[in-house]
């Protein structure tokens, strides 16, 4: 796993968007994993532009997302359905047919996560798969605790998940106790991963993810494997140093005289040092 702290929010949607398309360049069939939430719509914002002018096809791509809500019919506006409708198939302009979002309002729930696995599977596995994290950690809806070899199926949302999602709704009342989600064994199948994490609060989510592997930190489960890359924007510097000292496995205020702009360094991992080496990011590397 590779960790970059970029300035802020624009820069980490400007990179994590450049391996997207450099992805779908080599291979326009790409089968993407969509992620809904605040975190990757800068993402989103880049790939339409490039869209939009041209540069970028994305209509031959397949595209699954990670999670629903329980109970909340597809096109009703909280709905995970509704929001990947509204701000990646319209804008980035994907082919609604190709695009599935697991099913939270079906009347045989296991039978649909069976059937979104099974779904995932016949088009070839996820070539690379976007997530954001929650601040308690959550990658997807895997809360922590989830089991690292979990594939989709319903969970009960975390209290904290469900403060933080309340936002989307007009009131608190309304946020859903359950959903269904891509388990960590699932997402863990995607060739490649890009995880975006935007300010303070996510700090020390990001770091939990970076040590020791734990059950009670699922984004500990990407360091399993070489091609998952972490994208940070810079947060606050105590938080900072915090998410920075834990990718190298330090105490925070230990680190001494080397640059920011480094990674993860894990036995497993494919580390690419940032700025230079690694072609796709060069167009927009601070
Ligand atoms: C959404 C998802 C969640 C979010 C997480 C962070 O599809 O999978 O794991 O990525 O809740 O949400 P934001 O980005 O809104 O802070």
């Amino acid at each position: 796993m590779e960790i970059i702290i970029l300035p802020d929010a624009d820069h980490v949607g400007r990179l994590a968007a450049a391996v997207i398309a450099d992805e779908v360049r080599r291979k326009p069939t790409a089968v993407l994993g969509l992620a809904t939430g605040s975190s990757p719509l800068g993402i989103y914002r880049q790939l339409a532009q490039w869209v939009e002018e041209g540069s970028l096809d994305l209509s031959h791509t397949s595209a699954f997302a990670l999670d629903e809500y329980v109970g909340i019919a597809a096109d009703r506006p909280p709905s995970y359905a509704a929001v990947i409708h509204r701000e990646v198939v319209a804008p980035l302009r994907l082919d609604p047919d190709r695009v599935q979002v697991p099913d939270g309002h079906a009347r045989d729930l296991e039978g649909a996560c069976v059937a979104y696995e099974e779904a995932i599977r016949a088009a070839g596995g996820v070539d690379i798969q976007i997530l954001g994290i929650g601040g308690n950690g959550h990658i997807g809806f895997n809360e922590p605790t989830s089991s690292f070899t979990s594939r989709t199926r319903v969970k009960t949302l975390a209290p904290e998940t469900r403060a933080d999602n309340a936002r989307f709704f007009e009131q608190d009342e309304q946020v859903p106790i359950h959903c269904v989600t891509q388990g960590l064994g699932t997402i863990m199948d995607a060739r490649r991963l890009v995880l975006v994490a935007q300010g303070a609060g996510k700090a020390d989510a990001v770091a939990a993810g970076s040590g020791p592997t734990a059950r009670t930190a699922p984004s500990a489960r990407s360091r399993a494997r070489p091609a998952a890359s972490g994208r940070a924007a810079r947060t606050a510097p105590s938080a900072r140093s915090r998410a920075r000292s834990a990718a190298y496995g330090r105490t925070p205020g230990t680190r001494t005289g080397r640059a920011a702009s480094s990674m993860a360094a894990h036995p497993q991992t494919d580390v690419v040092p940032v700025g230079r080496a690694h072609p796709t990011w060069r167009s927009c590397h601070p």
